[in-house]
C-alpha cells in the first residue's frame, strides 16, 4: 500500500516535470519556427507591403508551423491572422509585451496575455532590421493541443504507474506463495516428526534459501528414522538375548532338579546314582560355562576387557590349544593335526588368543564324525599371520554362513554329536569374532556342507617376524599328529 502511495506521489511528480519539459521544449521550437518567419516577412514588412500581401505569405507557411500565425506592427496592432482570426486585426498586444519586442526581446506566454483567441502557448519574435524592431510574428498554438501531448504523457504515467503497481502485487503474491506454501509444508512435516511420524520427507521447492532448508530438514528427518530404526534394532536384539538366555538356563535347571528329585524321593536306586550324578555334573558345567560366556560377552560389550598386544609364538599358542582338546579328540575318533610356519610371530594376547583356538577346536571336534580329521594351522600372509582350524565334518549351509557369528545362533541343534544338553548355546563363535576384532584381526569361514569347514583368523605379526627372524627354538616344525595316540 505504502509503495503504491509512493508510486503516485512520483507520478504526479514526473507528469509536472514532464508538462515543464514539454511547453519549454515547445516554446523553443515556437521561438525557432517564428524566427524563420520574421526573416521571411522582414522586406515586406520593411517596404511597407499592404496588409494582403504580407496575409498572403502567412497562408504560405501556416500549414508548415502547426501554430496560427500572426504579424504585428512596430505598434503592436496585428496585420495579418490566420483566416479564422480576421476579426482579430486591428487588435493591440498589451503595451509590455510591445516594450519588449520593441527592445529586441522574444516574449513568451502561456495562456491569453499575447491576445490568443484561445488559451495558447504564444511567442512574439520581434522582425529586426538593421537595429530597430520593425514588428513581430507572433505565434499561439492552443494550449488544447500541449496539454493532449502532457495528458497522453500523464496517462502513459499513470497506467505505468498502474502497471507496475498490478505486477509488484502479482510478484508479491507469488514470491509470497512460492516462499510461504512450502514453509508452511515444512512446519507441518516438523510437527508431524515432533508427534513421532518419522521418516517423512517434504518436497524440495521455492526459492534457493527454502529449497535448502528443505534439504536440510530431509537430512534430519533422515537421521531420526536411521536413529531410531537402531534404537529399535538393538532393542530387539536385547530382548532377543534376555529371552534366549533365559531359554538357555531353563533345560540344564529343569533337567537338574528332574534328577535331584528323583535321586531323593528314591527312585533311583543308589547303584544306579552315580550315572545320574554324572548328567548333573555335566549340566552343572554347561551352566557355568554358560555364564562365563555370557560374563565374556558381557565384559567385551561394556568395553572392560582390555587385550594385550605382545609378541606369541605361533607354534606355541597352536601346542597349547591342541594339548588341552587332544584328549577330548582322540575319544571322539579324531584325527587331529597342525602345521606352522617355523618363526611365525603375532601380536596378540596370549590368553585371549588361546580362548580363539579353543572355541574353534571345540566346534571341530562337536561337528566332526569319528574318523574325521582336525587341523590346526598357522602360517605367514604379509603384514599378518593367518590361524586356521579346519576339520572333514558335517560342514555349514551357504545360507547359515553369515550367521553363525551372531549370539545364540546354531545351525540346526540335532545335529552336534552331543546330547542335547552338552550342545553348544551358540556364543562360542560370537566370541571368537569379538576377540579377534579386539586384537586387531578379522575372521572368516569357508565350509561345504558334507565336506567340511574351515575357520581362520589373522592377526598382525610382529615386525621382527615380518622381517623373517628366526625364533630361538622351534619344537613345533612340521606336522605333529596328537590323535590317535
Ligand atoms: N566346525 C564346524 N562345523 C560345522 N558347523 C559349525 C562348526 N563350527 C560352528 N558351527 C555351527 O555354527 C554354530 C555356532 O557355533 P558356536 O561355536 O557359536 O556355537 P556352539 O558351538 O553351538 O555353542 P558354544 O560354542 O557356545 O558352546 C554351531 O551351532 C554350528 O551349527
Ligand atoms: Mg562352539
Amino acid at each position: 500500500m505504502l509503495s503504491l502511495f509512493a508510486l503516485l506521489v512520483a507520478s504526479g511528480f514526473l507528469t509536472y516535470l514532464y508538462r515543464e519539459y514539454v511547453i519549454r521544449s515547445q516554446t523553443d521550437e515556437l521561438v525557432a519556427d517564428g524566427r524563420a518567419i520574421a526573416s521571411l516577412v522582414s522586406t515586406s514588412l520593411e517596404v511597407g507591403s499592404p496588409p494582403a500581401v504580407l496575409q498572403g505569405i502567412l497562408d504560405v507557411i501556416r500549414p508548415f508551423v502547426g501554430a496560427e500565425p500572426w504579424i504585428v506592427n512596430r505598434a503592436g496592432v496585428v496585420l495579418a491572422t490566420e483566416p479564422a482570426g480576421q476579426s482579430l486585426l486591428g487588435v493591440r498586444l498589451p503595451r509590455d509585451a510591445v516594450d519588449k519586442i520593441l527592445s529586441g526581446q522574444v516574449v513568451t506566454d502561456v495562456g491569453t496575455g499575447l491576445r490568443a483567441p484561445t488559451p495558447s502557448l504564444s511567442v512574439a519574435v520581434p522582425v529586426v532590421v538593421g537595429r530597430t524592431t520593425i514588428g513581430a510574428v507572433i505565434l499561439h498554438r492552443p494550449l488544447t493541443g500541449v496539454e493532449a501531448v502532457i495528458a497522453d504523457g500523464r496517462r502513459l504515467a499513470l497506467t505505468s504507474v498502474l502497471l507496475a503497481a498490478l505486477l509488484s502485487v502479482v510478484f508479491a503474491t507469488m514470491l509470497s506463495r512460492s516462499v510461504s506454501r512450502p514453509l508452511a509444508r515444512l512446519a507441518g512435516a516438523a510437527r508431524e516428526l515432533a508427534r513421532g511420524g518419522v521418516g517423512r520427507e517434504v518436497a524440495v521447492e521455492g526459492p534457493e534459501e527454502v529449497r535448502e532448508l528443505a534439504r536440510a530438514f530431509n537430512r534430519a528427518s533422515a537421521e531420526i528414522a536411521r536413529t531410531l530404526e537402531e534404537q529399535r534394532r538393538l532393542e530387539q536384539m536385547r530382548r532377543d538375548f534376555v529371552a534366549n538366555v533365559s531359554h538357555e538356563f531353563r533345560a540344564p535347571l529343569t533337567s537338574l532338579r528332574g534328577f535331584l528329585e528323583l535321586l531323593l524321593d528314591g527312585t533311583i536306586a543308589p547303584d544306579e546314582a552315580s550315572r545320574y550324578l554324572r548328567l548333573m555334573r555335566d549340566d552343572t558345567e554347561r551352566l557355568s560355562r554358560l555364564v562365563s560366556d555370557l560374563l565374556d560377552l558381557s565384559r567385551i560389550d561394556s568395553g572392560k576387557v582390555v587385550v594385550r598386544a605382545e609378541p606369541v609364538a605361533a607354534w606355541h599358542a597352536v601346542e597349547r590349544a591342541v594339548a588341552v582338546v587332544a584328549s577330548r579328540a582322540q575319544a571322539a575318533g579324531l584325527t587331529l593335526t597342525t602345521r606352522v610356519e617355523p618363526g611365525l610371530e603375532v601380536l596378540a594376547d596370549g590368553e585371549r588368543l588361546q580362548q580363539v583356538l579353543l572355541n574353534l577346536l571345540d566346534n571341530a571336534i562337536a561337528y566332526t564324525e569319528p574318523g574325521g580329521r582336525v587341523e590346526v594351522s598357522a602360517e605367514g600372509d604379509g603384514p599378518r599371520a593367518v590361524f586356521a582350524v579346519a576339520d572333514t565334518g558335517v560342514g555349514i549351509p551357504p545360507q547359515e554362513l553369515d550367521l553363525i557369528w551372531e549370539r545364540f545362533h546354531r545351525v540346526d541343534r540335532s545335529r552336534s554329536r552331543q546330547a542335547e544338553n552338552t550342545g553348544g548355546t551358540g556364543l562360542g563363535l560370537a566370541i571368537v569374532k569379538e576377540l579377534v576384532e579386539l586384537m586387531g584381526g578379522q575372521v572368516g569361514v569357508e565350509s561345504r556342507p558334507g565336506e567340511g569347514s574351515r575357520f581362520w583368523f589373522a592377526l598382525p605379526r610382529t615386525a621382527d617376524a615380518a622381517l623373517g627372524r628366526e625364533p630361538e627354538r622351534s619344537p613345533a616344525r612340521g606336522a605333529r599328529e596328537a590323535g590317535g595316540r
